[in-house]
């Protein structure tokens, strides 16, 4: 495993030159849905190939225009369509699947429930009319706070039939970081469950919600799916159980219809500054971007049986355990819990029991599995897998590699995938049937996708240089704002590179990259003030001010440093208020303060206590030199800094701190 952000550089590098390379098969070639190269010639034309792609999605009524692009970078897609997402993904499988398995649910205790296509309609049905009862129309946001149950993707599309609008917060959030995603977007309705499983333990989703609620004006009503039968506080008038609210509801909803650039969705996510950014995503273009990639990425066929591992929280969820998958008549695994409890076998087991044939994962997940050590994947039979795929950051060529051999064994495609909350589906990745891989490399952008690497100045930077990955021209699923803030749409994403007065513009994605000398794109991380941990994206900022929101804290500065592990950890430098004593209490509860503001996953992994925060002369604090010391590296010349002599108090603590760090382990 690479100890540092250096030798990790150093092993891409090496990968770079030495070109090792995995063509398909051509077994997998001869079948694969994609074996053509002239595919991406045909995506040159990328409003031609879009319109093409278009006909595997149900309309209403057809479009007049298949992009409007006048107001950039405000984007219409299929302008005038009238669809319900819900009839692509439900009603038109009734005729030909209905007896089909849509999902098949694996609680964390070992429960299993069997959904088949027609069994999903009519209980998106049923809680639609529910919906409709408490007052949901066209338009309205419902809030979804809830564990991996089948009633998760069922809540989703019963607020798309009803052509309202969901934001799922995930459920690892915390009450405040619920209650802010719910007063962002006024939110009337919020779904969530008693409890939910993980871990073997139960989470207290219902009480969070409910600390939540206690300041949030927009919410009229609660539903409560019971998952563990907890004895839970619920408040006359406001709160009513899932089970009491559709027992009753007839299985029949008309859906209804939407245009094709009516909001489906909000997804709030990390930005630049503390506040989370609610991405919003459209209809029509959105439904056939997941589709098209769902099936091509992964190489779908009718009788496979399809898995992935994140969590309907995460756009990954929204995209390939929901739309994509539904959209194309799929059979999917619906997985609640942990990849180890009981054991540390149970993603192999899964896989085992239901024949799966394709499996998308976490880079993070991937190295977890190589710590344990291959005696779980080896003690199942994992002779189903077709195709292997990874999301969320950056793969490391050695946990490839191990992918490559212990999941795929040797001959498994693997489909490294770049994309973003923001695109809504996955834009760089190869195409199995014709995309020969490098491990480390997401490859090329998929037919009918833009993308290029510049420098500073917004150039083009030539085959083997490096620099910011851009999106040259829209693309079907493309967030179309931030919802309630267009200017900060604009702000974020295309004014760094877009020259307005020569009608370029040009989306900047906020990752750095570099490309070889075959074209191929190599991701390398963020390059801006957004954390990446274990695939989940955590601004520094929001981390920052968490800290100072403590009373015993003056000033805070986060970096995410490299982790073999989880792709980044958070390190902390904290700065306290007057006589205050930094001791490993107060470190303690600083770190549940983080938990209670943003939720447990943006507890940072070390803290450490200084008179001083290193800063420029104006005064601006020097994270680039915070992260220098946290992956301890040589620090460069350090004299035009205000306050030099804290730099070395800094890094021997840092250093204290990391071996303290490591004796825990
Ligand atoms: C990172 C997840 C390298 C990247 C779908 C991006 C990746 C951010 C990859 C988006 C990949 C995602 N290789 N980096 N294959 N996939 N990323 O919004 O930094 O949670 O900008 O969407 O994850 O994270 P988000």
């Amino acid at each position: 495993m690479p100890e540092s952000s250096n030798d990790k550089a150093v092993t891409i590098e090496a990968l770079m030159t030495e070109q090792r390379t995995f063509a398909p098969s051509d077994a997998f070639r001869a079948q694969a849905n994609l074996n053509s190269e002239s595919v991406y010639a045909e995506g040159e034309d990328y409003v031609n190939f879009w319109e093409n792609e278009a006909r595997h999605i149900q309309w209403r009524s057809p479009w007049t225009q298949v992009l409007d692009w006048s107001n950039p970078p405000f984007a219409k897609w299929y302008v005038g369509a009238k669809l319900n997402v819900t009839e692509s993904c439900l009603d038109r499988h009734l005729a030909d699947k209905g007896d089909k398995v849509a999902y098949y649910f694996e609680g964390e205790p070992g429960d299993t429930r069997v959904l088949t296509y027609r069994d999903l309609y009519h209980e998106v049905n049923k809680l639609a009319n529910g919906l409709e009862s408490l007052g949901v129309t066209k338009g309205d946001r419902v809030a979804i706070y809830m564990g991996m149950v089948p009633e998760l993707p069922i809540s989703l599309l019963a607020v798309a039939r009803l052509g309202a609008v969901h934001s799922v917060v995930f459920g690892g959030f915390s009450a405040d970081a619920l209650r802010d995603r719910i007063n962002d977007s006024a939110a009337k309705v919020l779904i969530t469950c008693d409890e939910s499983w993980r871990n073997g333990g139960r989470i207290a989703l219902k009480q969070y919600a409910d600390n939540a609620l206690g300041e949030t004006p927009s919410i009229e009503k609660v539903v409560v799916v019971q998952r563990t039968g907890a004895d839970i506080p619920m408040v006359e008038g406001r709160d009513i159980y899932y089970h009491d609210l559709v027992d009753d509801m007839s299985d029949e909803k008309a859906a209804t219809e939407t245009d094709s650039e009516d909001p489906l969705y909000i997804l709030y996510t990390s930005g630049t500054t503390a506040k989370p950014k609610g991405i919003l995503h459209t209809t029509g273009g959105y439904l056939v971007g997941a589709s098209f990639t769902h099936r091509n990425v992964f190489d779908i066929k009718d009788d496979d049986i399809w898995w992935c591992t994140a969590d309907i929280g995460w756009v990954t969820g929204h995209s390939y355990i929901v739309y994509g998958p539904l959209a194309n008549g799929s059979t999917g695994v619906l997985y609640e819990g942990v990849p180890n409890f009981p054991d540390k076998d149970r993603f192999w087991r899964i896989v085992e029991k239901y024949k799966v044939t394709q499996f998308y994962t976490a880079p993070t997940t991937i190295r977890t599995f190589m710590k344990w050590g291959t005696e779980f994947p080896e003690r199942c039979d994992l002779s189903s897998l077709k195709l292997i795929g990874t999301v969320g950051e950056p793969i490391n060529p050695e946990a490839w590699i191990w992918y490559n051999e212990h999941i795929g064994r040797g001959n498994c495609p693997i489909v490294d995938t770049w994309w973003q909350t923001e695109t809504g589906h996955i834009m760089i990745s190869p195409l199995p049937g014709i995309t020969t891989t490098k491990p480390g490399s997401a490859t090329k952008p998929l037919p009918g996708i833009g993308a290029d690497i510049v420098d500073d100045d917004g150039n083009s930077v030539p085959l083997g240089g490096g620099g910011y990955l851009t999106l040259t021209h829209p693309w079907p699923g493309m967030l179309r704002t931030i919802y309630g803030d267009p200017n900060r749409y604009v702000d974020v994403y295309w004014s760094r590179f877009s020259k307005p007065a020569e009608g370029k513009w040009v989306y900047f994605a906020g990752d750095g990259a570099k490309r070889d000398e075959d074209g191929y794109f190599w991701l390398l991380g963020r390059v801006d003030d957004v954390m990446n941990v274990s695939g989940h994206r955590i601004s520094t900022l929001e981390v920052e001010s968490a800290l100072v929101d403590h009373p015993s804290v003056a000033e805070a500065a986060v970096v995410g440093r490299m982790d073999a592990t989880t792709g980044q950890a958070i390190a902390a430098f904290v700065t306290l208020k007057g006589h205050v004593v930094g001791d490993d209490a107060l470190l303690g509860e600083l770190r549940e303060h983080v938990a209670v503001k943003i939720g447990k996953i943006a507890r940072p992994a070390s803290i450490v206590f200084t008179d001083e925060l290193p800063k420029t002369r104006s005064g601006k604090i020097m994270r680039r030199l915070l992260r220098d010391i946290s992956e301890k590296r040589q620090l460069g010349d350090v004299t035009t800094l205000a306050n030099a002599d804290v730099v070395k108090e800094i890094a021997e603590k840092a250093q204290a701190a990391s071996s303290r760090e490591n004796s825990q382990e």
